[in-house]
């Protein structure tokens, strides 16, 4: 039998500011109903959230039904770039069922048609192919595969290994959890295929050699020889951090990638669409990847992804053989040519950029007051992840503190999701990128009183 875990209502201050309002206790009594209905009908694995009922959201601001307002950090989980509920998005996909389409499988529609051709016409050479999905890890799934057949072709069967990254996240499915570099989370495969290796990932603080040298050495150390190699996926920024790799690491991995013909594949389900302040998260490096796969903030809304890559590459399956009940499903393919208009049109990268600039320095500035409990401050662009350690031990991660964190701040009308990475040691920050600076300024207020009251508490607590 499941345990119930849920929250007991208990009286916090009241918030009344143009971004925030919290006007009742937390969680809502009236809203335990919910909380208990979920409990009990759905898996304990869905747990974990601070329990806001979400009700409603407008650009970047969440709303209960009991008169509460958050200003929202989290876009759902990175989805609402172009903002919460923009009245483009929803009138393209009232539009589009209007119009008497809700579904056509892999049969040709107009829309579908329109929705490749402006992607691909985005994207530089090489990457002119795309195949539209529902979900991030079906995207990678589908990277492992034409990875996988591309290295059987220019290499024989023995090119079949794919090389990740430790404490990558691509995706729950069978494929995209062993490309994952979190080994508590493939615990229950098992037999795990040795054809998935990982190397640690230069974020320069949970690994501190930076050098593409520790790349080549683990590889060897592991007994992998780069004939062996198909693929190198690593995600644009590690999403447990938000922490890039260093530019030259990335650019002598793709000299390395081009020498051993193996496919460099970058997971951008959370950095495209403007996150990290240019429209595509690869820009930063200065490379182009042979594959790149979209989630997430693709829409705004509704589940769509894609995979976008070199048509030599994307076209090895033979016809027939790479589908998906859903793909570029009409109303999915509204919301996010939609999605795209309002991120292009209002320059939201740019946006990104100019917020995420007055976002990090206020960030670096919570490091510098709180050196003892955060261990390092990640990203680029309106993602960052504040590192949480132990007090003397910096190497140390403290989920605990960066609870804490969290659910204070959003008792105190900031909405964040849970902490994340390396024992759930990041609290980290994506509002949608429609922010204003007025809001942002806000929010690095909140977060930082919310930093010296859990210090506080914790160091009377010795
Ligand atoms: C980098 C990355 N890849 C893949 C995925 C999986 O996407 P989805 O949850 O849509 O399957 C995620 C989800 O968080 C992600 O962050």
């Amino acid at each position: 039998m499941s345990q119930s875990s849920l929250p007991v209502p208990r009286d916090v201050a009241r918030v009344e500011t143009k971004y925030r309002r919290i006007v009742t206790q937390f969680p809502v009594p009236e809203s335990l109903p919910v909380l208990e209905k979920l409990d009990r009908y759905e898996l304990r694995a869905m747990g974990g959230q601070p329990p806001v009922i979400w009700d409603r959201a407008e650009g970047f601001q969440v709303y209960d039904p009991y008169g509460n307002m958050w200003l929202d950090w989290s876009s759902g989980v990175l989805i609402t770039n172009a903002g919460h509920g923009r009245k483009e998005i929803a009138g393209a996909i009232a539009a589009q069922a209007e119009h008497g389409l809700l579904t056509n499988y892999c049969f040709p529609s107009e829309i579908r048609a329109r929705l490749c051709e402006r992607f691909v016409e985005l994207m530089p050479e090489p990457l002119k192919k795309i195949f539209l999905l529902t979900t991030g890890s079906e995207t990678v799934e589908f990277a492992i595969k034409a990875a996988r057949m591309h290295g059987r072709e220019v290499g024989g069967p023995s090119k079949h290994v794919v090389v990740s990254y430790e404490k990558a996240f691509h995706g729950r499915t069978l494929g995209s959890q062993q490309a994952g570099g979190i080994p508590a989370l493939k615990d229950w495969i098992g037999n795990l295929d040795p054809g998935f290796v990982q190397v640690p990932f230069p974020d320069g603080f949970w690994t501190r050699d930076t050098s593409f040298e520790l790349f080549e050495k683990t590889l060897a150390e592991q007994g992998v020889a780069p004939s062996q190699v198909c693929a190198v996926m690593l995600e644009t920024y590690q999403g447990g951090t938000a922490a890039f790799a260093p530019v030259d690491y990335v650019q002598q991995l793709r000299a390395w990638c081009d020498k051993n013909n193996v496919l460099l594949v970058f997971d951008e389900v959370q950095a495209a669409f403007g996150r990290c302040g240019k429209m595509w998260g690869f820009e930063h490096y200065g490379v182009v990847p042979d594959l790149t796969t979209w989630g997430k903030g693709i829409s705004s809304s509704l589940p769509i992804s894609a995979i976008v890559g070199r048509p030599d590459v994307m076209d090895l399956p033979v016809p027939g053989s790479a589908s998906s009940t859903h793909t570029g499903n009409p109303i999915c393919c509204a919301a996010a040519l939609a999605n795209l208009d309002v991120i292009l049109n209002e320059d939201l990268a740019g946006n990104a950029a100019r917020m995420g600039a007055i976002l990090h320095e206020q960030l670096e500035a919570l490091r510098a007051k709180f050196p003892d409990h955060i261990g390092a401050v990640r990203g680029k662009g309106l993602v960052a992840g504040v590192i949480c350690v132990e007090p003397g031990a910096p190497e140390k991660p403290n989920g605990a503190f960066a609870h804490e964190v969290v659910w204070n701040c959003v008792e105190k009308g900031l909405l964040m999701f849970a902490p994340v990475g390396y024992m759930g040691s990041t609290v980290k920050i994506c509002p949608p990128l429609t922010i204003t600076e007025e809001a942002l300024r806000e929010g690095c207020t909140v977060l930082t009183e919310t930093f010296a009251e859990v210090a506080a508490k914790r160091a009377a607590a010795v």
